[in-house]
């Protein structure tokens, strides 16, 4: 199975955020996890990060030529960015929304995802594990 990892905007910056809500891990860490995992659950995984709303879209629409299933932590624009709702609408795969803090008891503000109808499952509060528990899922399908 071929899956896409896109983390959207501050996710580079991790392990300069709130350790009691991000726990401290940097990307690279997290990224050198989640091939980890994928090579166990035998998937080939591309992970790309970026602070940049329009390269977020471009890397949707290449990952619908290549990926079985995609994983998604927009971060804050999950809770607005329609421009990112339209390119994940574009997906016939199933798509995973991950958040490694829950984002269902936080501020107001954060409690809406646009793209939370959209995905197929979504992973909240579980932290780094939460991209484990996507995989795991992606690969059950
Ligand atoms: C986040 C939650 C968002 O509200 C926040 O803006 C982020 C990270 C998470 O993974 O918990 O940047 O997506």
């Amino acid at each position: 199975m071929r899956v896409a990892v896109l983390n959207g905007v501050n996710l580079d910056a991790l392990d300069k955020r709130d350790p009691a809500i991000y726990g401290g891990l940097g990307l690279a860490e997290l990224e050198s996890r989640i091939y980890e995992w994928s090579k166990r659950l035998d998937c080939t995984t591309r992970c790309r990060q970026t602070n940049h709303e329009g390269q977020f879209v471009d890397w949707c629409h290449d990952a619908l030529d290549w990926a079985d299933g995609v994983i998604v932590n927009p971060g804050a624009w999950s809770h607005y960015s329609y421009a990112i709702r339209d390119a994940i609408e574009l997906f016939h795969v199933p798509v995973v929304e991950v958040h490694l803090s829950n984002i269902e008891e936080r501020e107001e503000w954060r409690r809406h995802s646009v793209i939370g109808d959209l995905a197929a499952k979504r992973v909240l509060g579980r932290g780094p594990e939460g991209y484990k528990e996507a995989l795991e899922w992606l690969a059950e399908q």
